[in-house]
Order: C-alpha cells, then sequence, then structure tokens
C-alpha cells in the first residue's frame, strides 16, 4: 500500500458541502461554505532538496500554492509547518528558509497567518494553503475528453537535478535553472487554462509527469520529443543519476505504459519525481490558440485519446 492510498482509506465522506475530498486523488480538498463559495484546502512540506536555505524556502512556498492553482482556484492565506534541528543547526539558516517562502507567498500576495514549529532531527519546511474557487468553476483531474491537448508548463528534470546536487555531480548553472523552474508559481499557468476553457489538470510532483497523467484517467498519446526538460538533465541522466522515487515511479508505470520502444534511461526521464512542477492541462483543441497565447512558455506534449493506454511516441 502506498502512503497516499493509507490516507485515502479514510471513512466515507457524508458532508454534501465536501465537493472534492481525499478519494479521488485531486491536488486539494473544496469545501463548500455558500452556494457561490468554496474555500480550497491543501498542505506540502518536505525536506530540503536545494542547498541555499532561501531558495529552499521559495521552493517549498511555490509547491505549497501549486494544488490551489491546479484546482483553478486564488490561494487566500497560508499556514507554515517546520520541523528544524535546534541544537544542530544554525538558526540564521532558518530565518533565511522562512524569509525565502515568506517572499515567495508575498509575490503571489498570500500572507501568511500563523504556522506550527517543532525540533526534529531532519529539517522539513511547508505550508497548509487555503484558497477560494466559485463551487461551478473547480478544475478538477476528471473531465479530460478525447481529442483534448495536452500541455505542460514548465520543463521536467528536478528531480534528477535535486539527486545530483546531493551527490555533488550538478552543474551550478543547472542547479540555478532549476531553483528558477522550482521556484516559480503556477499562478499565470493557472490563469492561461481557466481562460481557455480546461477541461481537467493537475500539477505534476512526485508521481511524475505519467504518473500525473494517469490520474486523469484517460488514455493518451505523448510525444516524447515535445516532453520539455531542463537544459544539461539528459547529460545527467546518461550518468544514471536518477532519485528512487523516480524508479519506483518508473517500476508503477510497467503494466499501463505502452512505451513505443523508448529507450530506458528517457522512460525515466519521463518518470522522473517531481518537485514544484508544472500544470498538466488538458485544453479543448478549440482553445489552443487562446491558451498558448496566454502562457507561450507551455509546451503541447500529446493528446487524450479515451479509455485506452498511454501512448509514448518515441
Ligand atoms: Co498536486
Ligand atoms: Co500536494
Amino acid at each position: 500500500m502506498e502512503l497516499g492510498q493509507v490516507l485515502e482509506a479514510l471513512p466515507p465522506l457524508t458532508d454534501p458541502n465536501v465537493l472534492v475530498g481525499a478519494g479521488t486523488g485531486d491536488d486539494a480538498a473544496v469545501y463548500r461554505i455558500a452556494p457561490d463559495r468554496a474555500l480550497v484546502a491543501t498542505v506540502d512540506f518536505f525536506t530540503p532538496i536545494v542547498d541555499d536555505p532561501a531558495a529552499f524556502g521559495a521552493i517549498a512556498a511555490a509547491n505549497s500554492l501549486s494544488d490551489v492553482y491546479a484546482m483553478g482556484a486564488t490561494p487566500l492565506f497560508a499556514l507554515s509547518i517546520l520541523a528544524f534541528p535546534r541544537q544542530r543547526l544554525d538558526t540564521g539558516l532558518l530565518g533565511e528558509m522562512v524569509a525565502g517562502g515568506a517572499a515567495k507567498l508575498a509575490e503571489a500576495g498570500v500572507p501568511v497567518v500563523g504556522g506550527h514549529s517543532i525540533d526534529d532531527p531532519e529539517p522539513k519546511f511547508g505550508y497548509a494553503v487555503t484558497g477560494e474557487v466559485h463551487p461551478d468553476r473547480i478544475v478538477t483531474n476528471r473531465g479530460a475528453e478525447p481529442g483534448d491537448l495536452l500541455y505542460l508548463t514548465k520543463p521536467l528534470g528536478s528531480g534528477v537535478v535535486a539527486t545530483a546536487i546531493k551527490r555533488g555531480l550538478c552543474p551550478p548553472s543547472l542547479a540555478a535553472a532549476a531553483i528558477a523552474v522550482m521556484s516559480a508559481l503556477n499562478r499565470e499557468a493557472s490563469v492561461a487554462m481557466l481562460k481557455a476553457g480546461v477541461h481537467a489538470a493537475t500539477d505534476v510532483t512526485g508521481f511524475g509527469l505519467l504518473g500525473h497523467l494517469r490520474k486523469l484517467g484517460v488514455g493518451a498519446e505523448i510525444d516524447a520529443r515535445a516532453v520539455p526538460f531542463l537544459e544539461g538533465v539528459r547529460e545527467l541522466a546518461a550518468q544514471d543519476v536518477f532519485p528512487d522515487g523516480t524508479r519506483r515511479n518508473h517500476a508503477s508505470l510497467a503494466a499501463v505504459v505502452d512505451w513505443g520502444g523508448l529507450p530506458p534511461t528517457e522512460q525515466l526521464l519521463l518518470a522522473d519525481a517531481q518537485t514544484s512542477g508544472g500544470l498538466l492541462a488538458a485544453i479543448p483543441p478549440a482553445a489552443a490558440g487562446v491558451f498558448e497565447s496566454a502562457f507561450p512558455a507551455a509546451a503541447r506534449i500529446g493528446v487524450v485519446t479515451g479509455d485506452g493506454p498511454l501512448r509514448i511516441r518515441p
């Protein structure tokens, strides 16, 4: 049983105001508080993935906001969650991390209204974010239709980069590029997908591009060559620099993905576990132009095919 499944095995929800609960694998929970208003709630925290504490704080903040943006919602406020080894680490680092997170949230217009911290051998940081959405305009991971175009709004490779950093193998320029990508807000991408009448969306995180694509519950054909990667990630992949999470993702895809003869290293790249990844959005083809002009950095990576398998075009 995966950890997520343990949480999803909660008692069934009977409250009619729970519009999105834990059972659908969605990015955030949605709770109706008035006929035209619903709250969106999500929590995310993790251990440091980069050396610079301010950058880690910014990434943690962008990552926590991402689940709200993926649901087409507007974040309202955040609570911080902090674990820190008081005895072992300099509290100056802690201050930089918290300030990095606060600055990123300020960029999003989201105040930090409180939080909780504990003494813990390993640092961990993140936020619980509350947002708002109109109950009729919630974007979930269901609703993609055959013919919808699949767009990815950030390049992949952050799992490979984090592992390379830990092993001392990451070129500084690649680390800097990955930090920029991971700390970028998914706000503009979210606005663009709403403008284009998105059918379904999710953000790409630990399960990787294909793992999160599976959560859309539809068949799809992905053009491997259209999937964007951070520059330099392929060189690390060629040295077999992959995190365990990526290998687990890849193993779990064996039965459900037709790789079309794609080389194993390229398969692992498509399965790379991401931190604070981009949005994966199913856009109706008639609105492709609207979406692409609203968010020109998005890559069109494939098409929804219905109930069939996930097919990779190498
Ligand atoms: Co998510
Ligand atoms: Co999340």
